[in-house]
């Protein structure tokens, strides 16, 4: 179902970010082929040399090297993939997205994309609760974004509510509920 899909993973700065590690796996052994974009704050959580060797890829964070100039293209990336998956999404990031700010890879290649864009909230209840986070996530939805819903547990925080990201296996069966849909609105 999913072997030879493109599937770009955006990761951002949230507790949640070690379970993104699982993702990837899964993905690649569903025969995807996985990039994985980090924002600054993501490599405090996992660390970019965990994804790059499950991802089969270099992991990107920055808009070009000062060493040598090499740079990324937000732009291919954006037409690379047949999936953009960002797990977990941070208040900050769901905040800048809903306000089209773009201020690194990340959040550049979003505003790029012309693919599918999948995004998993994941923060403390409280957070996930307050209008402003749920003004920004209905932005994201007017915008066609799926929004991969957080389901209530125990949080990092101590706390239980919603705010925990969507588990592993979930999001890959997401995926693949999206692309046979597609499949099948095709034929
Ligand atoms: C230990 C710790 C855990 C955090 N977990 C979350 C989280 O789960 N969700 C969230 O929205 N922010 C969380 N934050 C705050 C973000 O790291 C912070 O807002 C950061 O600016 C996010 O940047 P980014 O969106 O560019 O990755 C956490 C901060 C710390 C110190």
């Amino acid at each position: 179902m999913l072997k030879g899909k493109k599937i770009l993973i955006g990761v951002t700065g949230g507790i949640a970010a070690y379970k993104i590690a699982t993702v990837v796996r899964l993905l690649i052994q569903e025969g995807c082929e996985v990039k994985v974009i980090m924002t600054q704050h993501a490599k405090e959580f996992i660390t970019p040399l965990t994804l790059a060797t499950l991802s089969r890829n270099p992991v990107l964070t920055e808009f070009f090297s000062p060493e040598n100039g090499s740079w990324n293209s937000h732009v291919d990336l954006g037409i690379w993939a047949d999936l953009f998956l960002i797990a977990p999404a941070t208040a900050n990031t769901i905040s800048k997205m809903a306000n089209g700010i773009a201020d690194n890879l990340l959040l550049t290649t979003w505003l790029s994309a012309r693919c599918p864009v999948f995004v998993a909230p994941s923060m403390d209840m409280d957070m996930l609760g307050h209008k402003a986070v749920r003004k920004n996530i209905d932005t994201l939805k007017s915008f066609g974004n799926h929004i991969l819903d957080a389901p209530s547990g125990e949080l990092a925080s101590g706390l239980t509510g919603k705010g925990r990201m969507s588990e592993p296996d979930d999001i890959v069966k997401e995926i693949k509920a999206f692309f046979s849909k597609k499949k099948i609105i095709s034929l």
